[in-house]
């Protein structure tokens, strides 16, 4: 007969659970984490333009102008990005360039052609919309995708994307929490959301 107090049981019981959850394997697959909250969008009105960040090495100007990177080949857990180019004063950017380019699943970049590279124009509310895939992991990076942003105009701002929950973050002297995009799970196709700030042309 157990003559513990329920509180001392329950402690015990506690206790074995979470030696049992250290030995579980850590998963090497990527998900989007359960019921994380999501990390908030950067605030126009605030005199605070989106930051700016190294362009990096794997640039390629004269992206083509497309809605998907999606291709034949290109495998990963599909992403919708998405959001709104504003001003500094809250007001939509109509017509801005967003040139985006990543790593594939693997951490690799297409450096011959324009895989996973691609261009999109704002509509009339400022809103851009682009399908990808999450990017991969190379040596000294955590996962990004690489923006140049330009009003019409107007200056190019170029920057990088984060994502929230990620191991890599802690360990990439390049990470800045202002620039995490809100990662909403829910979706079938995890969805990636991120305003862009622009200096006022
Ligand atoms: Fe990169």
């Amino acid at each position: 007969m157990n003559t513990s107090p329920p509180s001392v049981a329950r402690r015990r019981l506690v206790g074995a659970i979470a030696q049992f959850a250290a030995l579980l394997p850590v998963a090497t697959v990527w998900r989007p984490a359960q019921g994380a909250p999501l990390a908030a969008t950067p605030q126009c009105g605030r005199d605070a333009p989106t930051a700016a960040q190294t362009e990096g090495p794997y640039f390629k100007p004269r992206s083509p102008g497309r809605t998907s990177l999606l291709e034949a080949g290109i495998d990963g857990v599909r992403l919708l990005l998405q959001g709104q180019v504003l001003t500094t004063s809250c007001k939509p950017v109509a017509g801005a360039l967003l040139d985006l380019w990543h790593a594939d699943a693997e951490g690799r970049y297409d450096n011959e052609g324009f895989r996973l590279r691609g261009h999109v124009f704002t509509d009339a509310q400022g809103r851009y919309r682009m399908e990808t895939v999450l990017p991969g992991m190379y040596p000294g990076r955590t996962r990004h995708i690489h923006v140049k942003a330009q009003p019409p105009g107007g200056r190019m701002l170029t920057t990088q994307l984060y994502f929230p929950n990620e191991p890599g973050n802690r360990r990439d002297g390049l990470f800045d929490p202002r620039l995490l995009v809100a990662l909403d799970r829910s979706a079938a196709t995890p969805q990636a959301t991120f305003d862009f700030v622009l200096r006022e042309p």
